[in-house]
């Protein structure tokens, strides 16, 4: 090894500075034989210096200013692994690529939000700016969107991004208990958050379709025009009904280029059981690319978790070692395009349907009437014994339609006096 070794400072030392500091010690002649040369931690910033991190700190320089290491001396790369899309790990991110320093983020937020300015900071400064370890933790996607896919157009790009709601998702189905229960027992053990909105209201997803549309569409990433939904509203009754017509649930992120405009949505979707996708369980996450020469590709892994996430950030910091770069969206920041986006009242497609409705004679006639007048026509139909005057389950699936007629005709429905709760409809992909 004849190189100087790669001088890195973590600004944040939590879960994942946490896992990386572990990984750089655990791995270190790995890493240098891989690199040609050494990966030396020479720098940490934190918040609370006393706390004990379960790994020795005494060689490193601390900085309780995280900024600080944008420009401090001595330091090749700096990797930010505070979170949060502003405050310091904005200022860091910004500063250091301002100053030409490197920088290595696993902040899906930061990059979600500020991407296109980010990249253009990092043109300007000469700076690398990395990102493995935001999108799907240990799934190494960017470098398959960025290096393994480069000779394809993609159509397509879909996933299972949040191991959240996906464990959420496959606890109600195994146990059939209601979202708010499990929630519970995931926050006790520690797979959702205290405030798990981030989660369950799918904006944790939006983060990383965003980013994984932008690479995938050589575009800016545009956030704001990711149509998002979450998981609370889907019901116990919804996944046991969906399993017998041969579908599952999955919160589903999902973005592709129609023409010439982008749809981006991230939102709870029924996919058929025989998908590769909805054997994706647990706290796993899937990325699926649809490219023109290759075919279809999915890849499935941990998307969180000290280990996962340090992988990811490990591979960054070899490359930067071996001086391997890229744009960090692929293209030069001046080429990125600026897409319309595609409203998602243009979706075509089929649609689940779970209706509360008093049991009486004519309910069903005026439901397939609403249908009818809106030309969506009905593919399968489920009501379980009767009970006269009383509320039941009506479940039906369509044929395909578009969203806006199915938007129509749920107004339509929801306003029949027989029809109880207000119908939420899921979508049906036929991945
Ligand atoms: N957790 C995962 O599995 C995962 C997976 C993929 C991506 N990510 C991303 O990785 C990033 C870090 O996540 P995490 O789960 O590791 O978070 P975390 O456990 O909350 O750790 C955050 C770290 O940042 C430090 N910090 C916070 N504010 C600071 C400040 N003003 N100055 C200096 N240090 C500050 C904290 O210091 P103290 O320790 O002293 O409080 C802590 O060490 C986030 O962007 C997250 O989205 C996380």
């Amino acid at each position: 090894l004849t190189l100087p070794p790669l001088r890195i400072a973590l600004a944040g030392l939590g879960t994942v500075g946490g896992g990386v500091a572990r990984l750089l010690a655990g791995q270190e002649r790995l890493l240098a034989l891989r690199a040609g040369r050494p990966l030396q931690l020479v720098a940490v910033s934190a918040r609370d210096r006393r706390k004990d991190r379960g790994f020795p700190l005494d060689s490193v320089a601390w900085f309780d200013d995280p900024v600080a290491l944008a420009t401090a001396p001595g330091i090749d790369v700096v990797v930010e692994l505070i979170g949060g899309s502003e405050g310091p790990a904005r200022r860091l991110v910004e500063a250091a690529l301002a100053a030409g320093r490197p920088v290595i983020s696993a902040n899906k937020a930061l990059i979600a939000h500020h991407g296109a300015s980010l990249g253009r900071l990092a043109h300007e400064g000469g700076a690398t700016l990395a990102y493995e370890a935001a999108v799907a933790g240990g799934i190494p996607i960017i470098k398959m969107l960025r290096e393994g896919l480069v000779g394809n157009e993609v159509k397509r790009i879909y996933g299972i991004l949040n191991g959240t709601c996906n464990y959420i998702l496959t606890t109600m189905r195994e146990s059939g208990r209601e979202f708010a229960e499990v929630l519970a027992e995931a926050q006790k053990l520690g797979y959702a958050e205290a405030d798990p909105a981030f989660d369950v209201d799918g904006i944790d997803a939006a983060h990383k379709l965003a980013i994984l549309a932008a690479l995938a569409f050589g575009c800016e990433v545009d956030l704001g025009h990711v149509h998002v939904e979450g998981i609370r509203h889907v019901g116990a009754q919804d996944i046991a009904y969906a399993e017998e017509l041969g579908l599952r649930v999955k919160l589903i992120g999902l973005a592709q280029l129609i023409d010439g405009a982008l749809e981006q949505r991230v939102g709870p979707c029924l996919v058929p059981l025989e998908a590769p996708i909805a054997t994706v369980e647990g706290v796993f996450n899937a990325v699926v690319a649809e490219g023109d020469f290759v075919g279809t590709v999915m890849a499935e892994g941990r998307g969180a978790g000290a280990g996962p996430t340090a992988s990811a950030v490990a591979a960054d910091l070899v490359d930067l070692a071996r001086g391997r770069a890229l744009p960090p969206f692929a293209l030069s920041a001046a080429q990125l395009r600026r897409l319309p986006a595609r409203s998602l009242e243009a979706r075509r497609g089929a649609y689940y349907l779970r209706l509360m409705v008093v049991d009486r004679p004519g309910v069903i006639a005026d439901v397939a009437a609403s249908l009818r007048d809106e030309d969506i026509s009905m593919e399968s139909m489920i009501q379980r014994g009767r009970a006269p005057g009383e509320v039941v389950s009506v479940v039906m699936t369509t044929h395909d339609t578009t969203e806006a007629a199915m938007r129509r005709a749920l107004a339509r429905i929801a306003a029949l006096k027989a029809v109880v709760a207000e119908p939420r409809p899921i979508r049906i992909e036929s991945f």
